[in-house]
């Protein structure tokens, strides 16, 4: 089976590395990574590859930045000419970026079967850009692997049939344990430059990088205020992502001292920083999960989420982008610590469990 794996941004690469390690004891599959190049920078993107153990990309269509429209056809037109030449079986997609729903299209319509990885997750905000990419494409997949229930039903309830739909866990799990083993002092050599030497504890990290929390002043401000009121008792570490940081000049937004400003860190970096803190804040889809994983408290800065399992038994708290919210949902997450448990089958293996269902045929949901 000729299969091409497909990762444009960030939180694409931890996604297929495992995806990839694990398609290596299946001999009967020829797995090629494809990247779109959505994200570029080598703190964005390159670093990535090394860390994950994944070999460099088959192909590169080094797509780049621009608005979503031009961003999604540039993806489409290079990934178009790269389905052509290669005829592969199937393509393998993960995640709601952009390069999802643009490689999704142009396989399905090019008559390649495409598999989805995290598929059925739905914030119900349809202003979102990353809830239409879902949506899109799970609107055509013909495969779904799902991390959670609720996007069981969710697929369900949009008419999925059952037998496509696959509880396999989550691969950013199998991920995350493959890495947390892996984690040496020489892979954060580099903080010591920032004096992270030693850790202050109790510390927090923070990720923000949302455009609706980051493009608006105002919720921006309002996120800043609780921010600034938490610093005065503990140190933030806060990695910058470069939509926020250009947002924090554009807004004059003041951060305090304790709040530590970072460049976007690599995995193992960022995995280093936020295994220990005391909790992490966060807009990000993948981090609510893999602080879920591990069992840190996280306050999650949006007003939704698509993934409502680490609210239900992790130690999540949606809190939303008022200073109340914020500094109510971290004393919230901080008491469910003790209580939250790891949901059903994130136990490192979901990644085997999808290649067995693409190797040895259809198995219907909950295969364990
Ligand atoms: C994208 C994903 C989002 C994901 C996030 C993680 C979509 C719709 N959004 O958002 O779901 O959570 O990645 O980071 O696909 N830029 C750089 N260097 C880079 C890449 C981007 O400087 O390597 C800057 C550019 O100014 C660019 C901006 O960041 O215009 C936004 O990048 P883009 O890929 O469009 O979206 P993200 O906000 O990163």
């Amino acid at each position: 089976m000729n299969v091409l794996l497909v990762a444009g941004a960030r939180p694409n690469f931890m996604k297929i590395a495992p995806i990839y390690r694990a398609s290596l004891a299946c001999r009967s599959v020829r797995c090629s990574i494809v990247h779109t190049g959505q994200h570029y920078d080598r703190e964005m993107s390159g670093t990535f590859f090394e860390e994950l153990e994944i070999p460099q990309p088959r192909y590169s269509l080094n797509a780049g930045s621009g608005s979503h429209a031009a961003q999604t056809a540039t993806v489409m037109v290079a990934f178009e000419e790269v389905c052509l030449k290669e005829r592969p079986d199937l393509v393998l997609v993960v995640g709601d970026v952009n390069s999802t729903l643009a490689c999704s299209i142009v396989a399905k319509k090019c008559g390649i079967e495409v598999a989805h990885v995290e598929a059925g997750l739905r914030s119900f905000d349809l202003a979102m850009p990353e809830e239409i990419n879902r949506m899109v494409t799970d609107a055509i997949s013909d495969h779904f692997f799902v991390t959670e229930e609720s996007a069981t039903g969710n697929l369900l309830k949009e008419g999925k049939p059952a037998a496509r739909i696959h509880e396999v866990g989550h691969v950013m799990v199998d991920n995350l344990f493959h890495q947390v083993e892996r984690l040496s002092r020489q892979d954060v050599a580099r903080l010591d430059g920032f004096h992270l030497k030693e850790k202050a504890h109790p510390y927090l990290f923070l990720t923000l990088h949302r455009p609706s929390n980051v493009d608006c002043r105002e919720t921006f401000g309002g996120i800043a205020q609780a921010l600034n009121q938490l610093a005065q008792s503990r140190t933030i570490f806060f990695p910058v992502h470069p939509r926020t940081a250009k947002m924090m000049q554009e807004h004059g937004v003041h951060l305090a001292e304790r709040v530590v400003l970072l460049p976007p860190l690599g995995y193992r970096e960022a995995l280093f920083l936020w295994k220990d803190a005391e909790a992490v804040l966060t807009d990000s889809g993948g981090l609510q999960e893999e602080t879920t994983a591990l069992g840190i408290p996280c306050v999650t800065i949006r007003e939704n989420t698509e993934r409502p399992i680490t609210v239900e038994i992790g130690s999540n708290v949606l809190a939303g982008t008022s200073p109340q919210g914020i500094l109510a949902g971290f004393q919230e997450s901080l008491a469910k610590k003790e209580r939250a448990r790891v949901p059903p089958l994130w136990d490192g293996r979901a990644s085997e469990r999808i290649w067995k269902v693409l190797t040895e045929g259809e198995g219907g949901a909950n295969i364990s």
